[in-house]
């Protein structure tokens, strides 16, 4: 037996959030102290003897591991500072889950979609560009397509278009504010997902979200139902999983015509939808790995 587990921080964007403070219930119930810090608000120096690494009185660069529940987003240079305290403390030799690495991966949808294709997992055709003639030229091929911001969540700010003149505007105005366009083709799949949660290398639940419309995320009304995870299902989600490099994380399928076919892989996914449709004790499962990974260190180097 090594000596135990003393203090451990958990990075939330919401420190009262419902699943952060089950974390953190589970982690302080192990008599272990918790520090629960959002990456926005720490202060980090250089030179100088007071800590590296500070938020509020707590000096983060002794912590013995961080689980990180979100990223809160910000203008470019506010997440480029937050995801550099992240690496900078896992620099020290502090273990994550999930490891800021992976962490940038799942929030950029191209990067992950770039290396699941690379995985030989099926996702939808998409066109990545930052001109609008471009993009015009993908819509012409898929027809109907979804644009996406390329660091969104929840649905929010993703569109459905189907209209030739529609597209045009869109897209001339995303050029002319200079955002990226992801374009993608929109694939029938009957106003249902499929969310399989994964933790370490094993995917343990599933759930389907139905949505009132396309959009079957959660946060735009859907609501979970138990799905059964079948062997095809819980491979091809380790398969995403082992591609971002992922400790936990929600992995979003579609079934179409073309069979199953991957949208996301999320490195901040919630579960208060989940755990309303699966016995399994998701936060005990989350912390047990959190401890493992603090004690025998990431699968991912
Ligand atoms: N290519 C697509 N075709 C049809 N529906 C899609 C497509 N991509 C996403 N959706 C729908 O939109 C939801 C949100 O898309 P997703 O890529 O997971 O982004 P977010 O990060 O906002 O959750 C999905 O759960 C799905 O219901
Ligand atoms: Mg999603």
């Amino acid at each position: 037996m090594g000596k135990p587990i003393q203090r451990v921080g958990v990075a939330s964007a919401e420190p009262e959030g419902w699943e952060t403070s089950r974390i953190v219930a589970d982690i302080r119930k192990r008599n272990a102290e918790c520090v629960v810090f959002d990456v926005a608000e720490t202060v980090v120096r250089v030179g100088g003897t007071q800590p590296r690494i500070q938020y509020k009185k707590e000096d983060l660069t002794t912590l013995e591991g961080v689980f990180t529940r979100a990223v809160p987003g910000g203008s470019l240079e506010q997440v480029i500072l937050r995801m550099d305290t992240l690496h900078c403390l896992e620099r020290l030799g502090i273990p994550f889950m999930n490891r800021p690495h992976a962490i940038e991966k799942a929030v950029d949808k191209y990067y992950t979609l770039r290396l699941l294709e690379q995985a030989g997992i099926p996702v939808p055709r998409t066109t990545v560009t930052q001109y609008a003639r471009d993009a015009l030229r993908a819509f012409r091929r898929y027809k109907d397509v979804v644009v996406k911001p390329l660091f969104g969540s929840g649905g929010v700010g993703m569109t459905r278009v189907s209209d030739h003149e529609i597209a045009r505007r869109v897209f001339r105005a995303h050029e002319a504010n200079r955002y990226v366009m992801y374009v993608q083709e929109f694939l029938e799949h009957g106003n249902r997902d499929i969310r399989v949660f994964v933790i370490g290398e094993e995917a343990f639940a599933a759930m389907y979200r139905i949505g009132s419309d396309w959009k079957t995320t959660i946060r735009q009304g859907a609501q979970p139902k138990s799905c059964k995870l079948t062997s095809e299902l819980a491979e091809l989600a380790i398969r995403c999983t082992k591609a971002i490099g992922l400790e936990y994380t929600g992995v979003d399928i579609l079934e179409t015509n073309q069979g199953l076919v991957v949208t996301e892989v999320n490195s901040s996914s919630g579960w208060q939808g989940l755990q309303k449709v699966t016995k399994v004790d998701i936060v005990k499962r989350l912390v047990d790995r959190f401890f493992e990974v603090i004690i025998r260190g990431s699968s991912y180097r």
